[in-house]
């Protein structure tokens, strides 16, 4: 397998693959890989000849410093298990802050038609410039024809969408559906610094999340949300930042359902210090 830490010269490997008239798939990852990010990668190798793995803790898009420090980084171990899945036709870019950013380690300043403000948005600040920044950044060095994001990270898949559009960026946005554990925990590398007793509790939030979209079927957004508050009122293992119930497409809360609209229940919890998000499609 290739490892690349430098630009340039995964660019010239990349661009090498491509004369030879080999697609290209794109994974950006942070690192921490688990069976989330190797289900994106079947997916590109599926309809690609090569498949491009980045991992890169990204410092601009952290609003939390100490969450930037525990981040786990497991290089080595991100490589072993990618080498379970192809050793031959992945290809690994885990570069240095330098080689991205160059001494200068700052964001660029987005919009996205207002996505930007929503959920995430606003609970991290500077978080999706920062993830524009790299995500862009990425797309240049790399030039690939399709990348793929899981929708674990919906908000962010919006984005990157319109990241695309509004910067006319050639490459396809492929949305993949969540990887859950088997009691229902939507994989995540943050899920491994879990103590034993929140990763024991943590299925609730999926758990919540299944009854919220039974009950959306006969009950508002408002009376939706009530309940979902109260059931984490009553867990004081889990403290619940938002749930948010959204129109799929503007990830603005719904005041008034729609039978022509689709709607997404979006949520963020603190298990003691770490930070879990999901979501469910509603309708
Ligand atoms: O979803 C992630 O892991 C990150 O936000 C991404 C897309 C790799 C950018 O750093």
């Amino acid at each position: 397998m290739k490892i690349f830490h430098n630009q340039t010269e995964l660019s010239s490997h990349v661009d090498g693959l491509k004369a030879d008239g080999s697609s290209i798939g794109f994974v950006p990852t942070m690192g921490a890989l688990h069976n989330g990010h190797l289900s994106l990668v079947e997916k590109g190798l599926h309809d690609n000849a090569f498949v491009v793995v980045s991992i890169f803790v990204n410092p601009t898009q952290f609003d939390n410093k100490e969450d930037l420090v525990k981040y786990p980084r497991t290089l080595n171990a991100d490589v072993s298990l990618l080498r379970t899945v192809s050793d031959t036709n992945i290809v690994v870019y885990a570069p240095t802050v330098e080689d991205i950013y160059n001494n200068n380690v700052q964001s660029q300043s987005f919009t996205f038609d207002g996505l930007e403000h929503e959920m995430e948005g606003a609970f991290r600040e500077g978080h999706f410039d920062g993830v524009g920044t790299i995500v862009k950044r990425l797309f240049e060095i790399v030039k690939p024809d399709r990348a793929y994001f899981g929708e674990k990270d919906f908000q962010q898949l919006q984005i990157i969408k319109k990241l695309v559009e509004l910067h006319n960026i050639p490459v396809k946005v492929i949305g993949c559906p969540i990887h859950r554990a088997k009691d229902g925990l939507a994989m995540s590398s943050r899920n491994s610094r879990l103590t034993k007793d929140h990763r024991n509790v943590a299925p609730f939030i999926y758990k919540t999340l299944k009854s919220a979209k039974n009950k959306f079927g006969t009950k508002s957004a408002q009376k939706v949300t009530e309940w979902v508050e109260e059931q984490f009122k009553q867990q004081p293992l889990l403290e619940l930042e938002y749930f948010i119930i959204a129109d799929t497409e503007t990830l603005k809360p719904v005041k008034r359902k729609s039978t022509k609209k689709t709607y997404r229940a979006f949520i963020a919890v603190y298990a003691g210090d770490i930070r879990l998000i999901d979501n469910i499609a509603l309708n």
